[in-house]
């Protein structure tokens, strides 16, 4: 999985997630969204799931932590087998260089590689951005999250070709606990 999920180009290589990378990526979430991030609803998705999961992925220059893109195992209604991404962050310093996403694209394709064949992705952020990878709106009410979301901005990724189904019902995360970032 590891090689599948690297991207070497540039000064700036894209790579799994590592447990040591937490403090880095809770700084980075802390500059990018402030002390509010903790009750947007994303974060109340995440509270209940393990902060390094699969798909995870980060962006960094020699040592330096640049960029996150975390990946939560959710359900939708009974069926557990979708993903939450988001927070998706880069530091301020290194933003408009493709840096956001080459660390989407990497998530997506781990996710095509290693996850079911039905899986979707899942996240509350602007269309103007995400359809660019081929996210869409959810029609609205097919999918409910457990607390207040812009319906316009949630959106769905079906897939590489774009047609898997999309589920009903609400989301909640999946898996143990361990330390949140
Ligand atoms: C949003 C963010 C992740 C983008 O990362 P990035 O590495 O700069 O993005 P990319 O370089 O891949 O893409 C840049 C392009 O996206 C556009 N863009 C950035 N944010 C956008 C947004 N919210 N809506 C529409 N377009 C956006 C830029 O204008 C630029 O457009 P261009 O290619 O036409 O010049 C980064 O700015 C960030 O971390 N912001 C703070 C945290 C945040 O808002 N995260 C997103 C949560 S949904």
């Amino acid at each position: 999985m590891t090689n599948q999920s690297t991207d070497d180009h540039g000064d700036i290589k894209i790579r799994l997630l590592l447990a040591d990378d937490l403090p880095a990526v809770a700084a980075l979430h802390a500059a990018a969204f402030g002390p509010g991030r903790f009750s947007r609803t994303a974060y109340r998705v995440r509270e209940g799931a393990a902060d390094v999961s699969p798909h995870c992925h980060v962006a960094t220059r020699a040592t330096e932590l640049v960029g996150a893109v975390s990946m939560t195992q959710i359900a939708v209604g009974k069926v557990a087998s979708h993903w939450l991404l988001g927070p998706l962050a880069v530091h301020s310093s290194d933003t408009n260089k493709g840096l956001g996403q080459r660390l989407i694209t990497a998530a997506l394709q781990s996710v095509t590689s290693h996850a079911t064949p039905q899986a979707t992705i899942i996240l509350v952020g602007d269309l103007a951005y995400y359809s660019r990878l081929k996210f869409e709106a959810i029609p609205h009410g097919q999918i409910t999250m457990p607390g207040p979301v812009d319906p316009a901005r949630l959106l769905i990724w079906r897939g590489p070709d774009g047609t898997r189904e999309i589920p009903s019902g609400l989301v909640h995360a999946v898996g143990p606990s361990s330390h949140r970032i």
